[in-house]
């Protein structure tokens, strides 16, 4: 493959394309073995400390048995679900709940039927732009749309808003002096989906977003620190809610089509239609420290014996599987450059998916999911339910100096109608009717709305840390006020 020499990310413009680009298995054909750059890589993230990390390997599949039983017996039951009426006394009730799952459901955060007349306004635009693109194109289940009325209430709904900023305040910076603040959120302008039933064609399996290769990389995660403690051998020290580090980290080096280039704390959605399991909803793997921690060690690590020729518990029995040392290759499992994380049983076969990836709890309009920026999640791989299964994609985005460069694209992108930077180019909804303009949205969103487009001065907070406060400023030049 030509791209495979790494770049920076850079403010360049993507071919045309649509969301089965993201992920190497959707958009077809077989990958190529990784250069041997990245065996080199893997050598000098374990070297000299090996036996440190063959050991937290074995406390880590001991760890993954135990909760992956778990999750077999509750299945959806572990997903902590909270009402926007009473959100404040639930986040405390609830939060070392949260920061093990790595997800949340919340309740009512938009009136139902104010959530539902989003869909029908969406497809409404779409009537009336039938040039609208979408995956796939003969049967659309995700549309490339990025500005539609509804998808500008959503994001400056006030409420959902308030949800963002109080999820936000689950991740801190060990460091006081990192450059990030969590006092709002920043808008990243995402698609949508309107999945019909029988659907089997968006079927993204496990994935991680944020980018694959990158987690290992030393010009990727690596420029943070982020993942240095798992390599390092002591995974239980690894906090996944500590933001330092993810500030310099680049989770994109291949300017990948569906990549985010934006910092997101969480991935969410802003549901537009009541669906339950199998009903075309999402999956996650709700262990965050243990998934993240055994993606990371996989890819140092083989069977002695294969799984067809021994029992499953054989197979996965931590005497089974040994340190790769001399006979380690480039491969790291499910990650290609250019293309989202993807997770198999097969790649992983510890993290025993067919029973630990849950299905979100029922939820109807109005209810908003957030998952971790490194939560594994799918989506059902047929939609099984007897009406459309919607989503508005919102995530949470904290304010760094990266995220304004991005949101002063974005706000020139809104502007222009055609797709935020990261995503594939072309001429988006310049020539669509009925698009919102400046000026609608000026008059929809609060102050707080406008400053998570870039439209309003962000403010200086009085409880914020000498960082936060500092990247605040910055960032407002960035945003040219
Ligand atoms: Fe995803």
């Amino acid at each position: 493959m030509a791209t495979m020499a790494p770049t920076q990310s850079q403010p360049q413009t993507k071919r045309e394309g649509n969301i089965a680009d993201s992920f190497a298995s959707l958009s077809g054909g077989n990958q190529p073995p990784l250069p041997e750059r990245f065996l080199d890589l893997k050598r000098s993230l374990v070297a000299g400390h090996e036996d440190r990390v063959i050991e937290s390997w074995n406390r880590l599949l001991a760890q993954l048995k135990q909760e992956n039983a778990i999750l077999a017996k509750d299945k959806s039951k572990v997903i902590p679900i909270l009402e926007f009426s009473t959100l404040d006394e639930d986040l405390i009730r609830l939060r070392s709940d949260i920061k093990k799952r790595g997800v949340a459901l919340i309740r009512g955060v938009i009136p139902e039927s104010e959530a539902r007349s989003y869909k029908n306004e969406i497809e409404e635009y779409v009537r009336q732009n039938p040039s609208t693109k979408a995956f796939p194109q003969d049967d659309p289940q995700v549309y490339e749309l990025y500005w539609s009325k509804p998808q500008l209430k959503a994001r400056a709904h006030p409420n959902l808003l308030e949800v963002q900023s109080k999820l936000m305040n689950f991740w801190y910076s060990s460091n006081p002096e990192s450059s990030i603040a969590l006092s709002q959120t920043l808008t990243y302008a995402d698609r949508l989906r309107i999945r019909q039933p029988g659907d089997a064609k968006f079927a993204l399996g496990p994935h991680v977003d944020g980018g694959s290769v990158e987690r290992w990389e030393k010009h990727g995660y690596g420029l943070g620190g982020v993942y240095d403690k798992v390599f390092e051998g002591s995974w239980e020290d690894y906090d996944p809610w500590d933001a330092s580090g993810r500030v310099s980290a680049v989770m994109d080096n291949y300017n990948g089509l569906g990549a985010c280039s934006m910092f997101r704390m969480f991935q969410g959605w802003m549901s537009m239609s009541n669906s339950r399991a199998f009903e075309g909803t999402l999956l996650v793997n709700p262990l965050l420290q243990l998934s993240t921690a055994y993606l990371l060690l996989r890819p140092f690590f083989h069977p002695l014996k294969q799984s067809k020729d021994v029992s499953k518990e054989e197979y996965l029995a931590a005497d089974n599987w040994a340190f790769s040392g001399s006979g380690m290759t480039s491969e790291l499992q499910g990650a290609t450059p250019g293309h989202g994380q993807e997770l198999n049983s097969e790649l992983h076969p510890h993290l025993e998916l067919d029973t630990s990836m849950v299905h979100m709890p029922e939820v109807k309009a109005g209810d908003f999911v957030a998952w971790h920026c490194d939560t594994i999640h799918a989506v059902d791989s047929v939609h099984q339910g007897q009406s459309d299964s919607s989503v508005l994609y919102i995530p949470i985005c904290p304010v760094t100096e990266q995220n304004a460069h991005y949101l002063v694209r974005q706000r020139k992108a809104f502007l222009d109608g055609t797709p935020g930077p990261d995503f594939p180019g072309g001429e988006g909804e310049s020539r669509h009717i009925n698009r919102p303009t400046e000026s609608y949205l000026k008059s929809y969103a609060n102050p707080e709305g406008l400053r998570a487009f870039g439209f309003e001065k962000l403010v200086v907070s009085s409880s914020d840390n000498p960082g936060a406060r500092m990247v605040t400023k910055k960032v407002n030049e960035i945003l040219g006020f």
